[in-house]
C-alpha cells in the first residue's frame, strides 16, 4: 500500500534532496510524496524539477503556520516528515522574528494538526544546535538543551513542543538532531557553498574570528540516509543524533576548500570579525542510531567535497541568480 508523506520545507536543500531520493531509481517505492513549502528566499522550485512529472509527486505552495491549509493537508497524508524553518543563524542574529514564528508556531501548527488528524508517523528534523557548545567529548540525546542562537532555541523550543504531543498525546512523533550538512543545491549564504562559489569567481572568503571554530560535517546522502531509518524503524518519542564524524575546524575546511579550487590561502583568505555568540563547537554521539538503526555513514568527506565543489562548477546557473538576489 503507497504511503502518503506530507514533507514541509521540501523545495529547501536538505528537504529536496529527501524528496529526490525517495522518488528516485533507489528509493523505497510505494511512497506519494506532497511537499509543502512557502518558497521564502530559501525555497527554490528548481531543487524540484527532477520530481515533478513523477506520479507520486504534489507540490503545494504554502505556509506551515496556515492552520486551515495544514489541516486539510494532514487528512490527505499517512505521515509528515517536517523540515520546514528558517535555517541561517547568521539571519537570525539580526532578527529573531521569522524563527519563532516558522520554527515555533509554525511546529506546533503542524503537530496540532497531525495530532488531530490521526497522523501515524511524524518525523521533526532538528539539528546539534540545540545542545549548545561543548569543549570535548559528544553530546548523547539525553544532554540537557542549552541553545544559543535565536536560531538553535526556536529549533529546541520546536523539538520540545514536538515531543509535548507524544508524551502527552501519544502522537508518534520522531526527532533526529543532525550535524552540518553539506552537499550540492546548498543555498549559497552557508559556508562551504559561498566559499566554493567566491573561489569559483576569484574573489575572498570571509573567516571568521580566529577559524578555531569545529563542526561535524555530513554528507545529505547520509543524512537522508539517517533520517529514512528513523521513519521507517525508528521509535515512538524517541530522539536520534545523527552525525558524520568529520570534524574540522573552519580553518581546516577552508584550507580544504581552496586546494579542491586551486586557490592560494594568502591571496583568498580575509579574516573578519566573529559572528557573536558563536559557538566554538558542536559534537553529536550518535552510538543510538547507530546500534539501534543500523545507521553508518557511507560518504568519505574527500570524495563528496570534491563532487560537491564540481557541482558547483557545473551549475553556475542555479547558484548565480541567487547569489545576485541575496546580494552575497
Ligand atoms: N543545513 C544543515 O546543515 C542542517 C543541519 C541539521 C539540521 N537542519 C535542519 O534541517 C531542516 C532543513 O534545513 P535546510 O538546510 O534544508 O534549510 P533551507 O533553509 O535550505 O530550507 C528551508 C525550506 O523551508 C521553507 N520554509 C521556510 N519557512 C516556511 C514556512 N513558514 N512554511 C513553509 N515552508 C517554509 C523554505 O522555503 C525552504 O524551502 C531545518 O529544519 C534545519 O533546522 C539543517
Amino acid at each position: 500500500m503507497t504511503t502518503r508523506i506530507l514533507v514541509t520545507g521540501g523545495a529547501g536543500f536538505i528537504g529536496s534532496h529527501y524528496v529526490r531520493t525517495l522518488l528516485g531509481p533507489s528509493g523505497p517505492g510505494e511512497v506519494a510524496i506532497t511537499v509543502l513549502d512557502k518558497l521564502t528566499y530559501a525555497g527554490n522550485p528548481a531543487n524540484l524539477d527532477e520530481v515533478r512529472d513523477h506520479p507520486g509527486f504534489a507540490f503545494v505552495q504554502g505556509d506551515i503556520c496556515d492552520p486551515e491549509l495544514v489541516g486539510k493537508l494532514m487528512a490527505e497524508h499517512d505521515e509528515v516528515v517536517h523540515f520546514a524553518a528558517e535555517s541561517h543563524v547568521d539571519r537570525s542574529i539580526d532578527g529573531g522574528a521569522e524563527f519563532v514564528r516558522t520554527n515555533v508556531v509554525g511546529t506546533h501548527t503542524l503537530i496540532d494538526a497531525a495530532h488531530r488528524a490521526g497522523i501515524k508517523t511524524f518525523v521533526h528534523i532538528s539539528t546539534d544546535e540545540v545542545y549548545g557548545s561543548i569543549d570535548s567529548g559528544s553530546w548523547p540525546e539525553t544532554h540537557p538543551l542549552q541553545p544559543n542562537s535565536p536560531y538553535s532555541s526556536a529549533k529546541a523550543s520546536s523539538d520540545l513542543i514536538a515531543l509535548s504531543y507524544h508524551r502527552t498525546h501519544g502522537l508518534d512523533v520522531r526527532v533526529t538532531r543532525c550535524s552540518n550538512n553539506y552537499g550540492h543545491h546548498h543555498f549559497p549564504e552557508k559556508v562551504i557553498p559561498l566559499f566554493i562559489t567566491n573561489l569559483l569567481d576569484g574573489k575572498k572568503v570571509p573567516l571568521y574570528g580566529d577559524g578555531g571554530n569545529v563542526r561535524d560535517w555530513l554528507h545529505i546522502d547520509d543524512h537522508v540516509q539517517g533520517i529514512e531509518l528513523v521513519r521507517t524503524k525508528g521509535r515512538a518519542g524517541e530522539v536520534y543524533n545523527i552525525g558524520g564524524g568529520t570534524e574540522l575546524s573552519n580553518k581546516q575546511l577552508t584550507g580544504l576548500l581552496l586546494e579542491a579550487c586551486g586557490a592560494d590561502w594568502d591571496e583568498s583568505v580575509e579574516y573578519v570579525a566573529d559572528r557573536k555568540g558563536h559557538d566554538r563547537r558542536y559534537s553529536v554521539d550518535c552510538t543510538k542510531i547507530r546500534t539501534e538503526l543500523g545507521y553508518e555513514p557511507r560518504k568519505d568527506f574527500a570524495t563528496g567535497l570534491a563532487e560537491t565543489v564540481a557541482w558547483y562548477r557545473d551549475n553556475r546557473a542555479w547558484w548565480e541568480p541567487l547569489k545576485e538576489r541575496a546580494a552575497l
